[in-house]
């Protein structure tokens, strides 16, 4: 989705401006703009294109103050003339990230105050509305003053024609972050943004608005009344969002997964034991309280969040429901305090879950544990509990290594609640990690079929439509097989517990509908190799991802890929390896855009 960045500082900011938006880029976006002011004027690039276009559009332009957006059109078309910033009579410039949600009321008010509105955004309000009470007072009131007077949510940067050292940020329901340097400060909506120049960073709060000069800042609350937050050093360093000697960062993501893994598993897999303080202090007093779980979660972590609940409810004997995080915010549900709420997400900032978890909370749910990847985002902040995969930041659109560790990391919050619960003995418990301790290098052993899988990919490339079929814990992997598939290649893919074949989809069967299978060797495999006699029988072509024990035999139509031993219950977490090497190999031949695919955004931070 949208990204902010911004600068005050006594050198040229805008290669930094424009630094800071490629590593933006990831989160998604259609055009791109930045503003500077120099000899008190605002001076504005924007393009439609990408930000490679603006780093040449804006070479020669010289500011020590500025503001810089990607955006991901919500309000208006993808055009130069939406891009942000926009601005207010050439005075005021704004970059906003969110929706305004009273914005036509407030446009209808302006216009009829004299405003002229040059674009279709909700943004440009926020622009003209800082204009219309700047003359009553300083920058920082007159932002404040036009804040009071949206509803929706935002994260912005403002800057005016005639205060050459000062730039205004806020937010509300979007994130932010102020970066701390020497005599030089920042601003953005993510860090990777910040680390070409410092990691020392301010996580501002909800309802925050700071003003930012050279040498220092001050930061109000929602209610005006000015506080300290902590500084923290990020953990992130700049090698950490660099593509290194990898084509994609899919590709680099895939490939990080051992190391991804072994730091999620890290604290746990040097320890003898499992206890609930690994989701923090409280987990020892909430846990033995809860009767059943309740997972909310979007798209791939909503998949992590389906193969827990066979983990869940096998390993540890307690029900388990998953929900998509936006249809739960919306319904009517019967709420029971002994819930534990477990929200996944990668970002962390997803406002469908964030907005489902505070729903859940305002229903009277108070146990709550977020699964997520990034530390001080909205949804840990709004958690009890907490359980943070070490992931390492995640660039590529299609997530990879964020799912396969939210996968350890529900793993692990099973094996606590089956302990708790009497269910997970001494030695199950070894067992258990001891298969943790080894699971890194499982998935390295996986990597390797690498080869393999990019010559399986050749057979999709002239195709429309792929079927993807599992059985119990494996569906959900299937599932998140079709997801890859069709986000990165555009592919239309549709994924099926196996058994369901017969009931509608075994119609869509022909020569052209690739089935890709995932087979592993446990109790459903006679049942799973039924349902693909059933594909075979009406010509389709299979692909199969069968553990060595399997016995399925390549022939005529059917094309297997040799997966290592049965890994037990982990085996999901080995299964979706080559189903995401599938859909890069796919997208590759297609030519697609692998990390940035069309339509969409890392962050989902609007509903
Ligand atoms: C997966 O490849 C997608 N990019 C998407 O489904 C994603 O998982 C979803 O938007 C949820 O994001 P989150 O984990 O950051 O909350």
């Amino acid at each position: 989705m949208c990204g902010i960045v911004g600068a005050v500082a006594k050198r040229n900011i805008v290669s930094m401006l424009v630094n800071g938006l490629l590593r933006l880029e990831y989160r998604g976006y259609d055009s791109a703009g930045l503003v500077v002011v120099h000899d008190a004027k605002l001076e504005r690039v924007r393009s439609a294109g990408r930000v490679a276009e603006l780093a040449t559009k804006s070479a020669n332009t010289y500011g020590e103050l500025g503001i810089a957006h990607t955006r991901w059109a919500t309000h208006g078309v993808p055009s130069e003339r939406n891009a942000h910033p926009h601005m207010s009579r050439d005075l005021i410039a704004v970059v906003h990230n969110g929706i305004i949600e009273n914005y036509e009321e407030l446009r209808t008010e302006l216009t009829a105050q004299g405003y002229e509105f040059t674009s279709d955004t909700d943004t440009e309000v926020i622009a003209h509305l800082i204009h219309s009470h700047y003359a009553q007072g300083s920058l920082l009131v007159a932002t404040q003053m036009a804040l009071s007077q949206l509803v929706g949510a935002y994260a912005i940067g403002v800057v005016a024609a005639d205060n050459p050292h000062q730039l205004i940020a806020a937010r509300k329901g979007s994130p932010l972050l102020l970066g701390v340097g020497v005599g030089e400060h920042f601003v953005a909506s993510d860090m990777s943004a910040l680390l070409q120049v410092t990691k020392n960073v301010v996580y501002l709060e909800e309802g925050d608005v700071v003003e930012v000069n050279l040498a220092n800042y001050r930061i109000f609350d929602q209610q005006g009344n000015a506080v300290q937050r902590a500084v923290h050093v990020s953990e992130l360093d700049n090698d950490s969002v660099e593509l290194g000697e990898y084509q994609h960062y899919m590709q680099k993501e895939i490939h990080e997964q051992p190391q991804a893994l072994a730091n999620t598993l890290e604290s746990v897999c040097n320890s003898q034991s499992l206890v609930p303080g690994i989701f923090g202090a409280e987990a020892n007093t909430i846990f033995p309280q809860v009767e059943s779980i309740l997972i909310l979660a979007c798209g791939t972590s909503n998949h992590s969040g389906q193969v827990a609940k066979y983990w869940l409810e096998e390993i540890a004997g307690i029900p388990c429901n998953v929900e998509i995080a936006s249809e739960y915010r919306y319904r009517v549900s019967v709420p029971n305090p002994k819930i534990l709420v477990v929200t996944i997400s990668q970002s962390g900032e997803t406002a469908d879950t964030l907005a489902a978890l505070i729903h859940a909370k305002a229903t009277g749910h108070a146990f709550t544990l977020a699964i997520c990847n990034v530390p001080e985002s909205a949804i840990i902040r709004q958690s009890k509990l907490r359980l943070l995969t070490r992931a390492g930041p995640e660039i590529g659109v299609a997530s990879t290594k964020a799912f396969t560790t939210q996968l350890a990391a529900l793993f692990l919050l099973t094996l606590v609640m089956a302990k708790l619960r009497g269910r997970l003995n001494a030695d199950r418990e070894q067992q258990f990690l001891h298969e943790l301790r080894h699971l890194p290098a499982a998935v390295q052993k996986v990597l390797a079929l690498e080869p393999k899988i990019a010559e399986m990919a050749k057979h999709f490339a002239n195709k429309h439509h792929a079927l993807f079929l599992g059985r119990g814990m494996h569906f959900p992997i299937a599932a998140e097989g079709a997801l890859k598939l069709k986000e990165i290649s555009y592919i239309h893919a549709e994924a099926y517990p196996a058994g369901e074949l017969k009931h509608g989809p075994l119609a869509l069967v022909d020569a052209d509908m690739p089935v890709v299978s995932v087979a592993p060797n446990d109790t459903l495999l006679e049942k799973l190799k039924s349902n693909l006699q059933e594909v075979k029988a009406r010509g389709g072509e299979l692909f199969v991802f069968a553990d060595a024990q399997t016995h399925i035999k390549e022939s005529d139509g059917v094309h297997i890929l040799q997966m290592p031993e049965h890994a037990g219950f982990l085996s999901p977490i080995l299964h979706t390896i080559p189903l995401q090497l599938l859909a890069y190999y796919v997208a590759l031949e297609k030519g697609t855009d692998v990390d940035k695919p069309r339509n969409l955004a890392k962050s989902v931070t609007v509903e």
